[in-house]
């Protein structure tokens, strides 16, 4: 519909207007290196010369900024202002790796709604989320931002995530253009270490990487960022294979592709670009629409057009995707925000949001006995006697994990201390940190274990602090920091009946403490109202359901391991010494991809299948086969549990993983209640993309084994043949 003044517009533009609206400047420099730019941009915003801010945020600051552009620029081009809103503003819910843990993309999109209001109505326009970087590094920091090491998975959250901030009208006033990052394979990088390369074969890049950005497209995401890492020798900035080929021509993609902070110039420092220049050059020629912080294209723009190095076509195909993104916003009609409409704190409505889903992402890793009890220790009693809530994070406010920015300071999480004493009113509550959060003993260990002698049951919550993952937190040793593990030695050696309650951005090694300690619950970073979440879920106000969207290895040494590996022509065999394995350390992950206990138990059936074969010709015009599976509640309550489908390949023309999720469905049943859930597999569920740059996709002949369970491990099984 805005055809035609988009046209209109650039008809009337200088090249400096357009090279311009190219740019991006950072009002601070709160996420990358150099510091902010605000007197930069405000010059700019009043000559015509920029087309958005990051970093911004606020009624008063973005209409200030607003009226530069709109009212002292010759054309009266609106900015606009972006954000890293990641995992809420005000209301921080749990990170993104946590809400993959509720494998329920409803979830997500709920986030991403109340993110969006809170946001929007502050003057935010676009946020830089959803990240789906899949990976198979733990240590990586950004782990902690997408949703682990699957791609079914991840897509599913990446469409629920930008469809939860977009809506059906960018220009609402609730609403925020969303980002698929960080295009591609930035979760690839070697040895986890940030910004690091990535060498990665066409098949696995399409089959393990582009899913979840295909997925997101799909569902209408408006931008796409550029991630760090080289691809293949390629710095994703200068990657006309991906940005162009794939993403632009391949899969249609209409919207605006933003640089990551400094992503262009750093090209000279990659080593594939001579000076900012070509940096910048290359980044347009390759499919860079706008260009965050470093200023290549704004300095040498001009140059470059007129040496012939860049097209005015070009220049004016990312000028036009940029002035759509202004008008999908409706910024032409509106603008300013209503100060007086600015959401400054979080609701009644979103805190109780933010509770029930940080509550849907806790995986109960482990429950057994403990004392004299015959059942699983957990849920915890509220008629307890006594509780010890012991460990440096149990009465931490560090519970919103990374990218909760320094905007939502004001609004401190509740500790998980206070929320034991809400949940349970009329128990003795008992305190000591036992060591500091970053595991440093200074005689606190003997403290906290003397509380949790005298105590009924302690709550021993431990993990890493926020800035241990995210950007640039990478660690080589994943396992608790500092003295933590000799903490819970020391509780473990008092009698005392305990559970552990891990809060971390990241899967964690355990080492010897997870044998002694009788329950285990994971509970991430979850946000504002974490401490509360975890207390329903202690007390069993809320029966856990979520599942492991990554697997937690048993020691860092066995990374990367993920459950949908390739097989060697010797798996793992323990009377073999000829096959793959570690002579130190017992096979497989200490808990699988898809793991997650319950208070209730659950009893899953063999998938059915609609049909036992079917032709590749069916499935490539669109058939589908449908998988029925019955779930049955054979416990004592109600409770969650996650029916998870896997397939496997056994003979294909590239090597397949042993399994791959394929379909999940989290469902709620009563006690002795069952259901039958049913998926429909179709070609792109079955088939698997070749080596082809062009992007080939094949369907083959031949035997799928298809599984139904409860994770990874999911032992019923069917065979399909495609004929
Ligand atoms: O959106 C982020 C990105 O994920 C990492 N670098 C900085 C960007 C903007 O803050």
């Amino acid at each position: 519909p805005y055809e035609a003044r988009v046209q209109a517009l650039l008809g009337r533009m200088t090249v400096e207007e357009k090279l311009g609206q190219l740019q991006q400047l950072a009002w601070t420099g709160d996420t990358g290196p150099g510091g902010g730019q605000t007197a930069e941009a405000e010059k700019a915003a009043r000559q015509g010369r920029l087309g958005s801010v990051l970093n911004i945020y606020g009624a008063k600051t973005t209409n200030t900024l607003q009226r530069m552009a709109v009212e002292e620029s010759r054309l009266g081009i609106p900015l606009v202002f972006g954000l890293d809103v990641i995992h809420g503003l005000w209301t921080t819910f749990p990170i993104p790796l946590a809400q993959a843990a509720s494998f329920d993309p409803a979830v997500a999109a709920r986030d991403a709604e109340v993110s969006a209001k809170e946001a929007r109505s502050n003057g935010v326009h676009w946020t830089f989320s959803p990240m789906m970087d899949v990976t198979h590094e733990p240590r990586w920091g950004r782990i902690s931002e997408g949703s682990g090491e699957d791609p079914h998975l991840t897509a599913a959250i990446a469409a629920a995530k930008t469809r939860g901030y977009q809506g059906e009208d960018l220009a609402a006033k609730d609403r925020l253009a969303a980002c698929a990052k960080h295009f591609v394979a930035y979760g690839g990088a070697e040895g986890g270490r940030d910004y690091n390369t990535v060498d990665v074969s066409e098949a696995r890049l399409r089959n393990l990487y582009l899913g979840p950005f295909l997925a997101a497209v799909d569902a209408g995401v408006a931008t796409v960022m550029a991630s760090f890492n080289t691809i293949s020798g390629v710095p994703a900035h200068g990657n006309r294979h991906t940005l162009t080929d794939i993403l632009k021509d391949e899969w249609e993609f209409g919207g605006v592709v933003v640089s990551d902070y400094n992503g262009v110039q750093e090209m000279t420092v990659h080593g594939f670009a001579a000076d900012h220049a070509d940096a910048g050059r290359q980044a347009l020629n390759a499919g860079v629409d706008m260009e965050m912080a470093s200023t290549t294209l704004a300095d040498h723009g001009k140059r470059l057009l007129r040496s012939g190095a860049i097209t005015t076509a070009r220049l004016d195909d990312a000028v036009a995707r940029i002035l759509r993104l202004k008008f999908r916003l409706g910024l032409f009609e509106h603008p300013y925000v209503d100060e007086d409409a600015a959401i400054e704190e979080p609701t009644k409505a979103s805190r109780a949001a933010a509770r029930e889903t940080a509550a849907r992402t806790m995986v109960l890793l482990k429950n057994a006995p403990a004392g004299k009890e015959k059942g699983p220790l957990l849920p915890l009693s509220p008629s307890a006697s006594s509780i010890a809530v012991v460990g440096p994070f149990a009465d931490s406010t560090d519970l919103r994990g990374s990218w909760a920015g320094p905007w939502a300071d004001k609004f401190p999480p509740v500790t998980v201390l206070d929320a034991v004493k809400d949940a349970a009113p009329k128990a003795r509550v008992t305190h000591a940190p036992g060591v500091d959060p970053a595991g440093k003993d200074t005689g606190g260990i003997a403290k906290a274990a003397a509380v949790a002698r005298a105590a009924e049951v302690a709550v021993v919550v431990v993990g890493e602090a926020s800035a241990l993952s995210g950007e640039a937190a990478v660690r080589s040793d994943i396992s608790l920091p500092g003295q933590q593990e000799k903490l819970i030695a020391a509780i473990a050696d008092t009698g005392t009946p305990f559970v552990v309650v891990q809060v971390s951005g990241r899967p964690l090694t355990m080492g010897g403490w997870l044998e002694s300690a009788p329950a285990v619950l994971q509970a991430w970073h979850p946000g504002i109202e974490g401490g509360h979440a975890i207390a329903d879920v202690l007390f069993g106000t809320v029966n856990p359901g979520g599942k492991l969207p990554v697997s937690f290895p048993r020691s860092a040494g066995q990374i990367p391991i993920y459950y949908n590996h390739e097989n060697t022509g010797r798996p793992y065999d323990p009377d073999n010494k000829y096959t793959s394995k570690y002579l130190d350390l017992a096979d497989g992950p200490q808990f699988a991809f898809g793991h997650g206990l319950s208070y209730t138990t659950f009893d899953i059936g063999e998938p059915k299948l609609s049909v036992s074969r079917i032709a590749a010709d069916a499935l490539r015009k669109g058939d589908t086969v449908e998988v029925a599976v019955t779930v049955r509640n054979t416990g004592k309550r109600e409770g969650d549990e996650v029916v998870q489908v896997y397939l496997r390949d056994p003979v294909a023309s590239l090597v397949q993983p042993v399994r791959r999720l394929c379909g999940f469905r989290r469902v709620t049943l009563g006690a002795g209640k069952s259901t039958t859930v049913r998926f429909r597999l179709g070609a792109e569920d079955l088939g698997f993309w070749t080596h082809d740059r062009d992007g080939t996709f094949t369907v083959e002949k031949g035997e799928i084994q298809i599984y139904a369970g409860n994770s990874s491990r999911a032992r019923s099984e069917r065979t399909l043949t495609i004929t």
